[in-house]
């Protein structure tokens, strides 16, 4: 089976890029845009695999003004979600880890597979609930795990301290499928995706460059 293979615009992109990369992105990318573009990319190319950048911590329809739910972003298209990037977590402190979980289970009742992002601190991330839940969506859920000091900087741990962490992450949590992210690019991304535990990449800067997200893509 193929690897997971997701790029996380963050808040970049445009439409002209969305445009360059509908028509060539490699089928099994799984690709993170802004909510605003995720309609006009959906209708564009219906089999495009989309994730979400987030979703709101309250369900289905409401007076949530602003707020973007798990139904929503499912009901255009997205398959996926990522849920509790430390960016998210740490930066604007809103993603505390109640919000997490409701979050997680938003986006696994609307039928879409939670990408939950951990750091080091994984074990304080994923909390008692969070855990009973994972237990009985194991399908559903797969944990991104993105050390603070990997995003962003080109600084990539070990091989030895990938593969070390993802195997506790597995040990935890009944042998949930288990992503790697933070500084994967070209020069790397062949033997981190070699590490049997990984289960697939999230790829942040350097998803915004088609040829090589293309090639990452046709390495797993
Ligand atoms: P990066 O980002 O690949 O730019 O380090 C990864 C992430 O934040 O998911």
């Amino acid at each position: 089976m193929n690897k997971l293979i997701v790029g996380n615009w963050k808040m970049n992109g445009n439409l002209s890029l969305i445009d360059e990369f509908l028509h060539n992105l490699d089928a099994h990318v799984i690709l993170c845009i802004p909510s605003v573009f995720v309609a006009y990319a959906h209708l564009k190319k219906p089999t495009l695999q989309i994730a979400a950048q987030d979703c709101s911590v309250y369900s289905d329809f409401g007076a949530h003004t602003g707020e973007i739910s798990a139904k929503m972003l499912s009901e255009l298209g997205c398959k996926y979600a990522i849920i509790g990037h430390s960016e998210r977590r740490r930066t604007s402190n809103f993603d505390t880890p109640s919000n997490v979980f409701a979050k997680l289970q938003n986006v696994v009742k609307c039928g879409m597979t939670a990408i939950l992002c951990v750091d080091e601190s994984y074990s304080d991330l994923v909390d008692n609930q969070t855990k009973e839940f994972l237990k009985t969506n194991l399908n559903k859920v797969c944990i991104a795990y993105e050390p603070l000091s990997a995003i962003g900087t080109g600084k990539v741990p070990s091989l030895t301290e990938i593969s070390e962490t993802l195997s506790k992450i597995k040990d935890a949590y009944f042998g949930v499928q288990t992503l790697y992210g933070g500084s994967v690019n070209l020069s790397n991304a062949k033997e981190i995706l070699s590490i049997e535990l990984v289960d697939g990449v999230l790829i942040g800067g350097a998803s915004l460059k088609l040829t090589e997200l293309n090639k990452i893509a046709r390495l797993s």
